[in-house]
């Protein structure tokens, strides 16, 4: 009903949150092949004729951040995920895409991980595990926190020494205060460690640009929106 009520009042496009994304799925006419294979909607298109198209601009909002945002290469690093939910399946093609050398899901439940680790294996092969499988000598270049444990101020069973030098540790979550996510990165030695800020206002951009044609400059906004927050 909001979705029909926002069309009905000339509304170009939607972002759509947590936990709604795959009801987004469901609403739309038509999906990009980017929201096929991340099987969730973030970002829904008021086609000229009033019908839906559902996108999902999370992945390259996050590899934006990353890459663009903190000059952080992905090439060539060994990458650990957290989580294998609808969250870590709309960051899976693009992170691939960006070369990474290995990549390695783990997840509570670990028939999940399995499971997004083969609906991906026609890209890459990725490997998935059980965090107590974490124990093992593989340390990693940059860890993704894709889980929901933030939002409920918990931190993922992690072990201790899974961090090589230089690390950099992402939380897609983010908070006013430093996620619990981002305070483990920061004991354990990571070099850079940082919340899904940026990745939420570069993934609003992306949207932004699908309905308007243009793309907004992000930095000032990431800052005003780090400001409010304080
Ligand atoms: P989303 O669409 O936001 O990713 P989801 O599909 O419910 O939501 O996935 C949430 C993810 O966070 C899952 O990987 C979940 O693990 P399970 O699959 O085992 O449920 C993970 N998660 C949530 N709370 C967690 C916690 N306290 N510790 C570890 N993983 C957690």
């Amino acid at each position: 009903e909001a979705i029909k009520a926002f069309v009905d009042n000339k509304g170009r496009g939607l972002n759509i949150t947590v936990h709604f994304k795959q009801q987004a799925w469901d609403i739309v006419d038509n999906h990009s092949e980017r929201a096929k294979r991340a099987h969730a909607v973030n970002t829904i298109i008021v086609n000229p004729d009033n019908s839906l198209s559902g996108d999902n601009t999370d992945g390259l909002g996050m590899l934006a951040d990353i890459s663009t945002n903190h000059s952080i290469k992905i090439q060539g690093l060994d990458v650990l995920i957290l989580g294998a939910g609808g969250a870590v399946r709309g960051i899976l093609e693009p992170l691939i895409m960006a070369n990474p050398q290995s990549i390695n899901i783990v997840n509570r439940t670990v028939e999940r991980a399995h499971e997004l680790a083969k609906n991906f294996s026609d890209l890459a092969v990725i490997s998935s595990a059980s965090f107590e499988q974490l124990a093992g000598p593989q340390k990693y270049d940059l860890v993704i926190n894709g889980t929901s444990a933030s939002l409920a101020g918990e931190l993922p069973p992690l072990t201790n020494h899974i961090l090589k030098p230089n690390a950099c540790c992402y939380d897609m979550m983010y908070s006013d205060h430093k996620t619990v996510f981002v305070e483990w990165a920061l004991a354990h030695g990571a070099t850079t460690a940082l919340d899904g800020l940026g990745m939420l206002v570069e993934q609003a951009a992306e949207s932004f640009r699908l309905w308007r044609g243009v793309t907004p400059e992000t930095r000032p906004v990431i800052q005003a929106v780090r400001d409010s927050l304080a």
